[in-house]
C-alpha cells in the first residue's frame, strides 16, 4: 500500500486517541514524524508527543485544572498562519477531533480562508472505554443503541441536553465531561425515568497505566467517584455488568489475564 503523501502549508486534524499510545492509527504516527509544527490538547500522553520529530515546534493550547489556555480564534488563526507560510501542521487532540473534539469548527475556520485540512480520526474515548474497561457498547440483549452525550452545562445551569429522551431511549449512554457533576447527571436520568437500579460505571484515564474504573448503580455511582480530577466519563447501561467477566486492562498491566485467574476475578475490583 502507497501511504497517502504529507504535504506543505496543510492543517493536519488528528486524532490521538484515549491515552495508549499503541491506538494511534499510522497515519498520526506519520503526520507527527513529519509534522513541523504541532499544537496539542492538554489531554494527549507525553509518549504521543513523544513520537514527533526532534525539530518540531509544539504548542500545548490545552487548559487542565482551570489553567491557562489558548483561546479558539487564537488557536484557528495560529492554525490557518502555519500551514499559510507553508509548514506541515499537526493539530493533535485527544481522542477523536469530531467528537466533542471541536475539529469541525476548526476546519470550517481553515475552509473560509481557503487553507488545505485533512481530518485524521482517532479513537474516541467512549471506544477506549469500552474495550479497556470490558463493557461493551452493545451487546445482543442488552444494548442496542448507544448514545454519546455531553455532561457540560451552560454557565447558568442549563444543558443542551434533552435528559428526558435519553432516559426513554435506553441502550447505554457515555457521557463526556461528566466529572464533577455526576450526582446531577445520575440525578436527572433517575427523574427523567431511568431505573435506579441501573448499571452504571466511572471510568479515570481510560486506557492508561493509571486507568481506574468505579462500578455501582446510577443511584450510587456520583458518590463512588468523589473528588476524583483525572479526565473520566461516566458510562451508564446493563453492558457494565459485563465488565466482571471482561475486564482484561487491570491497574495498567495487560497480563492479567495471562497470569491465569480467568474470567470473573475482578468482581469485586474497583481499580
Ligand atoms: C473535550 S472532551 C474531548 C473528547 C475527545 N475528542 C474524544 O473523542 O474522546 C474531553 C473529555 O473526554 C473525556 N476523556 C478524554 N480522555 C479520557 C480518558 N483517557 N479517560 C476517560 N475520559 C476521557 C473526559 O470526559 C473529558 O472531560
Amino acid at each position: 500500500m502507497t501511504a497517502a503523501p504529507i504535504e506543505a502549508g496543510t492543517v493536519y486534524l488528528v486524532g490521538a486517541g484515549p491515552g495508549d499510545p499503541e491506538l494511534l492509527t499510522l497515519r498520526a504516527a506519520r503526520l507527527l514524524g513529519a509534522a513541523e509544527l504541532v499544537v496539542h490538547d492538554a489531554l494527549v500522553s507525553p509518549e504521543i508527543l513523544d513520537m514527533a520529530h526532534a525539530d518540531a515546534e509544539l504548542v500545548d493550547v490545552g487548559k487542565r485544572h482551570g489553567g491557562r489556555h489558548t483561546c479558539q480564534d487564537r488557536i484557528n488563526r495560529m492554525l490557518a498562519d502555519a500551514a499559510s507560510e507553508g509548514r506541515v501542521v499537526v493539530r493533535l487532540k485527544g481522542g477523536d477531533p469530531l467528537v466533542f473534539g471541536r475539529g469541525g469548527e476548526e476546519a470550517l475556520f481553515l475552509r473560509a480562508r481557503g487553507v488545505r485540512f485533512e481530518l485524521v480520526p482517532g479513537i474516541t474515548t467512549a471506544l477506549g472505554v469500552s474495550a479497556y474497561a470490558g463493557m461493551p457498547l452493545t451487546h445482543r440483549g442488552l444494548s442496542s443503541c448507544v448514545t454519546l452525550v455531553t455532561g457540560h452545562e451552560f454557565p447558568d445551569g442549563g444543558s443542551a441536553v434533552d435528559w428526558e429522551a435519553l432516559a426513554r431511549t435506553g441502550g447505554t449512554l457515555v457521557v463526556y465531561m461528566a466529572m464533577g457533576r455526576l450526582a446531577k447527571i445520575a440525578e436527572r436520568l433517575i427523574r427523567a425515568g431511568r431505573a435506579p437500579g441501573t448499571p452504571a460505571a466511572v471510568v479515570e484515564s481510560a486506557t492508561r497505566h493509571e486507568q481506574r474504573v468505579k462500578c455501582g448503580t446510577l443511584a450510587t455511582v456520583g458518590v463512588e467517584a468523589r473528588g476524583s480530577s483525572a479526565p473520566g466519563v461516566l458510562l451508564v447501561g446493563e453492558v457494565a455488568r459485563l465488565r466482571d467477566e471482561l475486564a482484561w486492562f487491570e491497574g495498567g498491566r495487560r497480563e492479567a489475564w495471562e497470569r491465569g485467574s480467568g474470567p470473573g476475578q475482578f468482581a469485586d475490583a474497583t481499580g
